[in-house]
């Protein structure tokens, strides 16, 4: 299964993205940044190769959308409190 996880970086997506590559899915990150990814561990160090890790704004269409193709699974994990706060 293809599983693509908008947010993913932050610490849920942390948890869910190592537990669907344990299970043998493909993951792939969407992210802002690599900032947050790179503090746990999600874009560097030995689980580099264990997901794609694909940049994007969140707000407009562009090449991200490309990682979608044969997504199975959409999980959309951001997390924007106040909008525009970020
Ligand atoms: N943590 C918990 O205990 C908990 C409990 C219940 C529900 N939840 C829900 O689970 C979801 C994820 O929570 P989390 O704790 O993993 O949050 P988190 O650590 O803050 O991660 C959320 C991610 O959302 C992305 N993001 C934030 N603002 C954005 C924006 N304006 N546009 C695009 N991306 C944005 C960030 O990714 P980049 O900076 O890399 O782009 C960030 O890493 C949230 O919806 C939260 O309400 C969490």
């Amino acid at each position: 299964m293809k599983v693509v996880i908008p947010g993913g970086s932050g610490q849920v997506g942390a948890i869910l993205a190592r537990a669907f590559h344990r299970a043998g899915h493909e993951v792939v990150i969407l992210t802002r940044g690599l900032t947050r990814g790179l503090t746990r561990g999600l874009t560097s160090g030995p689980a580099k190769a264990a997901w794609r890790v694909v940049k994007w704004d969140g707000r407009t269409l562009g090449g991200w959308t490309s990682a979608l193709e044969g997504a199975d699974v959409v999980i959309n994990l951001i997390l924007a409190t106040r909008p525009g706060s970020q």
